[in-house]
């Protein structure tokens, strides 16, 4: 790594008081230099929790929004302007309105995954890490679960005494992947004692062949527990990163078509640099928004 950029890098942090979190999909270089790097639940706890004046989040726009509603005295720096997350993109608030004409009795769960207006619409948030215990605490009976169907549909299979109503979005990452290529896959890892773990936004034909399923931090926790030692991992290929670096004596392969999130890619440790120095792109959600999308925020978080 370039020795230049790191140290711009510790001057720009200190002089700004500036705290880097950086999602498990980030290039691993973004990895390398993050004070923590997690899931979205832990990114959004973390962000609420920072004494730091600012905070740059190398993620996605919807994570940055997060950190932004849930810290609204930080200034939030999102280093790709341009990072989005087509999922987020499934849902608008003027749909969910209309939904909720349509199941007036559901209560309202948005994946962090979405919008801050489309939150601002929504009863209660969760992640992959909580979706199941989100929906358990809820005391309505029927539930909108929105934008990622495949998500939905596995938490509504571990609540089978809720009615869900699924919304038609979901992650063009891990919805690709199909069942054919996780038996593949599994039968190419060296070894017998083979797990599968797999992220919720796979399809439920691709999950029925999971040993685990869980948020990002879940499978690499699950990793450290299991006593396999071979794994197929069914999510984001950016986890390898911390997965090698807590575990160097496990082997870990993945699906031939390789999952690889556009938008996670696009924050280089060049353009953490620059937006520290000129402090932009910043990310911020204007009220009355944020305090309605903050409340389903926190109701989560106060789980
Ligand atoms: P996690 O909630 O597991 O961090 O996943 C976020 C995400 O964008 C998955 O595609
Ligand atoms: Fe969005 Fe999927 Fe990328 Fe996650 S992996 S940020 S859900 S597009």
């Amino acid at each position: 790594m370039d020795d230049v950029y790191l140290q711009s890098l510790a001057e720009l942090k200190k002089e700004r008081n500036a705290l880097i979190l950086a999602h498990i999909y980030q290039n691993s270089e973004v990895q390398e230099i993050a004070d923590h790097v997690g899931d979205s639940l832990a990114l959004s706890r973390l962000a609420a929790e920072a004494p730091e004046d600012v905070i740059v989040l190398c993620g996605v726009h919807f994570m940055a929004e997060s950190a932004a509603i849930l810290a609204p005295e930080k200034t939030v720096l999102l280093p790709a302007a341009d990072a989005g997350c087509p999922l987020a993109e499934m849902a608008t608030p003027e749909m969910v309105r209309e939904w909720r004409r349509k199941y007036p009795r559901a209560a309202v769960v948005a994946y962090i995954n979405s919008s801050a207006a489309v939150k601002a619409e929504s009863d209660i948030c969760c992640t992959s890490a909580n979706a199941v215990q989100v929906l358990r605490s809820l005391p309505d009976e029927e539930v909108i679960f929105l934008p990622d169907q495949n998500l939905g549909a596995y938490a509504a299979s571990q609540v089978p005494e809720k009615t869900v109503h699924l919304w038609p979005g979901h992650c063009p990452v891990h919805h690709q992947l199909e069942a054919g290529e996780v038996l593949a896959a599994k039968k190419l890892a060296p070894g017998s004692d083979v797990e599968v773990l797999a992220h919720p936004e796979c399809r439920p034909e691709v999950l029925a062949h999971a040993d685990f399923v869980g948020s990002t931090t879940r499978i690499i926790e699950e990793v450290g527990r299991s006593k396999a030692r071979h794994f197929v991992i069914l999510t984001e290929k950016g986890v390898l990163y911390e997965l090698k670096k807590r575990y160097p004596e496990k082997h870990f392969s993945f699906p031939a078509r390789d999952l690889l999130c556009p938008d996670m890619k696009k924050i280089s440790l060049q353009q953490i640099v620059t937006a520290l120095r000129e402090m932009k792109p910043v990310i911020s959600v204007a009220e009355p928004v944020r305090s309605r999308a903050r409340r389903a925020l926190e109701r989560m978080l106060s789980l």
